[in-house]
């Protein structure tokens, strides 16, 4: 009897081995949740692979890991990302973009008036919220919430798209200072691209996420997010586990595209000074623009850049080549006062925070214009020690977010189940 016992329990516990050892052998388990950043000029989606325990953000079929954040409206349809800015220029009227400025919030009348000045498509006041107006072959209105919809079915068919699995859950970024009714009107957008959002996470925190700072002895984190358009400043604090965010404070009026337009200006005068014109195309403009952005991201790299632009001159000046040599000093002297311009919100927030620069244990990076040396650099000679730098500043929100996907999908070994402690009566300060 107690033969035959143990001869079973040893099938059993071959059965139970084979299983085991089995499973080592299967295709890994493909992720189930993805994690987005839904940011005011690009998105990105990634996911946690459990059997790698990384990372990976996904790229379209260029491989290009963010995608702009437009969507064009045209009599043949509706066009998200690359598809839509590509349409920008010829469809001005009725390709959107910056949604998420306008995403559940509450305007009055006047405030709208003065937030939809610099587009040109057409902003409307209904009923305290942003609309726009679209006109293709029939005139019909869109919310900011729909056009955040959009953006995340692009994200949600790029994933499907590459892992080969449909997806119907995500956790999605929100800013800091996103209030509930914000945070609801993104969630509703991601419902009506077929998605449950698991979870909202604030993009300072999935930042900090991005750098493992969640399982590292650190007590106070700060989150510069400087990007295209703006500069988001965060405090955290690490309370047994979870992230807190202490104190808030920007630039809604200061980004990349300041420093590309200083840049501009200065070709522009070097331009009257050559040739007595100034450019005036439409055509010839938009080329100086995209010349002066490659100018600005090589000058990341190189001390020197080399701009050539064909340009047609009214009058008889005619149609020139214009060439010139920028160079990495020439950008930051252009531009020194708007880069001393960051100071300001992180001096804020450490004032509101109560915290000397001396207590800031890591210093974390987020957004494109943040590779730019020499505000690395302000950065650094602040506080005397150099800032977290291994993340792409680009990825390292939606990096964060993949993470806190796969905890929520259950595939992330550690049991850390929430991150973040909300707090509801935090106010951003902005500096303009
Ligand atoms: C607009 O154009 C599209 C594509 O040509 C067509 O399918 C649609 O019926 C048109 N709508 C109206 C209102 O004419
Ligand atoms: C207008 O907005 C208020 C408050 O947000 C809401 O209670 C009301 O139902 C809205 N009215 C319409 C017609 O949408
Ligand atoms: C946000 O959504 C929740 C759940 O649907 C609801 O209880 C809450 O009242 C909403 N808040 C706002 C400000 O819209
Ligand atoms: C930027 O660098 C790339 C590669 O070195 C070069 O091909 C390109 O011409 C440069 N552009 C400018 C504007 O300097
Ligand atoms: C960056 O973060 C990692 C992980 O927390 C840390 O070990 C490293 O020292 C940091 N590097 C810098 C330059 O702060």
């Amino acid at each position: 009897m107690a033969g035959e016992m143990s001869i079973l329990g040893s099938a059993i516990l071959a059965l139970f081995l084979a299983g085991y050892l089995g499973q080592q052998y299967l295709p890994p388990p493909k992720p189930k949740v993805i994690g987005i950043d839904l940011g005011t000029t690009f998105c990105s989606v990634g996911v946690f692979h459990p059997g790698l325990g990384e990372v990976e953000v996904i790229g379209d079929l260029q491989g290009r890991k963010s995608i702009p954040s437009v969507v064009s409206f045209t009599v043949s349809g509706i066009h998200s990302g690359y598809e839509g800015q590509d349409l920008a220029d010829a469809n001005p009227l009725n390709t959107i973009y910056d949604a998420k400025r306008f995403i559940g919030k509450l305007f009055t009348p006047e405030d709208l008036e003065r937030e939809s000045t610099p587009y040109q498509f057409q902003v409307l006041h209904h009923n305290g919220s942003a609309e726009f107006s679209i006109s293709t072959n029939r005139t019909f209105t869109v919310t900011p919430e729909y056009i955040s919809s959009r953006l995340l079915l692009n994200m949600k068919k790029m994933a499907e798209g590459y892992l080969g699995v449909l997806i119907s859950k995500a956790v999605i970024s929100v800013p800091a200072d996103f209030d509930e009714r914000q945070r609801n009107y993104t969630v509703w957008a991601a419902n009506l691209a077929g998605l449950e959002v698991l979870r909202v996470i604030n993009e300072p925190t999935a930042a900090a996420m991005a750098y493992g700072l969640h399982k590292v002895d650190v007590l106070n984190v700060l989150v510069v997010d400087l990007g295209g358009g703006t500069l988001d400043v965060s405090l955290l604090n690490k309370q047994g586990g979870m992230f807190l965010t202490r104190a808030m404070a920007g630039n809604n009026k200061l980004g990349g595209q300041d420093f590309n337009q200083r840049l501009l200006q200065h070709v522009f005068a070097r331009v009257h000074e050559q040739y007595g014109a100034l450019p005036s195309h439409e055509g010839d403009i938009h080329t100086l623009r995209q010349a002066v952005e490659a100018a600005k991201l090589n000058l990341t790299f190189g001390q020197t850049s080399v701009i050539r632009v064909p340009l047609s001159l009214r009058g008889s000046v005619g149609s020139v080549v214009y060439e010139d040599v920028l160079t990495r000093q020439l950008f930051e002297d252009l531009n020194a006062d708007l880069f001393q311009k960051i100071l300001t919100p992180i001096e804020e927030v450490l004032r509101e925070g109560r915290l000397d620069k001396s207590e800031v244990d890591e210093i974390v990076l987020v957004g494109g214009s943040t590779r730019i040396p020499r505000i690395r650099q302000i950065i650094a000679q602040y506080f005397g020690m150099e800032p977290n730098t291994s993340v792409d500043p680009e990825l390292a929100v939606v990096t964060g977010v993949a993470l806190q996907a796969g905890i929520m999908g259950g595939s992330w070994p550690l049991q850390v189940s929430a991150i973040e402690i909300p707090n509801r009566h935090l106010r951003k300060t902005n500096f303009l």
